[in-house]
């Protein structure tokens, strides 16, 4: 991998989730759920696979959403066929995505991190919410995730404030790339 993350860029796709990623997909979600980290949004382990495929559909078509939730594309990255990440493309913001969630999440499981991997997720995830119609784009992160901090300044993110977000949880650094 370069330093320039041009390795990353050349090798990391993000695609749909399929019928064969069960595995390691329930894998991503274990590990995180360790560092307190939502891999599989809407995913309950033990879960019907081909339901929570549907569920993503629905989620990204808005159709048999529950009220919380906004239209929003999930995909998992993908270097040379090994699940690496994955990223969560909101539509369009509600009250709480406004204020602490943003428009895109996203996640590098542990063997993979410090490759460049996050900033390019986060580098597609822009191109692809554009195409579904976001403008100028909101990504968040905790105010002492000094990653994910980089991660959106190396993708244009420019800070707009810093917000509390209520007792015993860090504040949330909100930015917005044009
Ligand atoms: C934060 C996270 C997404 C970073 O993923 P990553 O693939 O390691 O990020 P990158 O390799 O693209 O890192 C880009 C830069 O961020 C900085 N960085 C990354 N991880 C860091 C860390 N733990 N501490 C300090 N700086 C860090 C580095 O400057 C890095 O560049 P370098 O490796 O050339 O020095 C990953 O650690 C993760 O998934 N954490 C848990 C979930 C999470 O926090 N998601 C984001 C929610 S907002």
């Amino acid at each position: 991998m370069t330093s320039d993350g041009t390795g990353a860029r050349t090798a990391l796709r993000l695609r749909p989730l399929r019928a064969d990623d069960e595995g390691a997909f329930r894998h991503g979600h274990e590990v995180m759920a360790a560092e307190d980290f939502i891999f599989g949004l809407g995913y309950e382990p033990g879960m019907d696979w081909s339901r929570y495929l549907g569920f993503l559909d629905d989620a990204r078509r808005g159709v048999n959403l529950p009220d919380r939730l906004v239209p929003s594309t999930f995909l998992v990255a993908d270097v040379a066929g090994t699940l690496v990440g994955r990223a969560s493309i909101r539509h369009e913001l509600n009250d709480f995505l406004w204020r602490e969630g943003g428009h895109i999440g996203y996640a590098v499981l542990p063997p993979y991190r410090r490759r460049g991997y996050a900033t390019e997720i986060l580098r597609q995830s822009l191109v692809l919410a554009r195409a579904v119609g976001v403008g100028r784009t909101l990504v968040t992160c905790d105010d002492d995730n000094a990653g994910s901090a980089t991660v959106i300044e190396r993708c244009g993110g420019e800070l707009d404030s810093v917000i509390e977000t209520g007792p015993g949880k860090p504040p949330k650094r909100r930015y917005w790339i044009s």
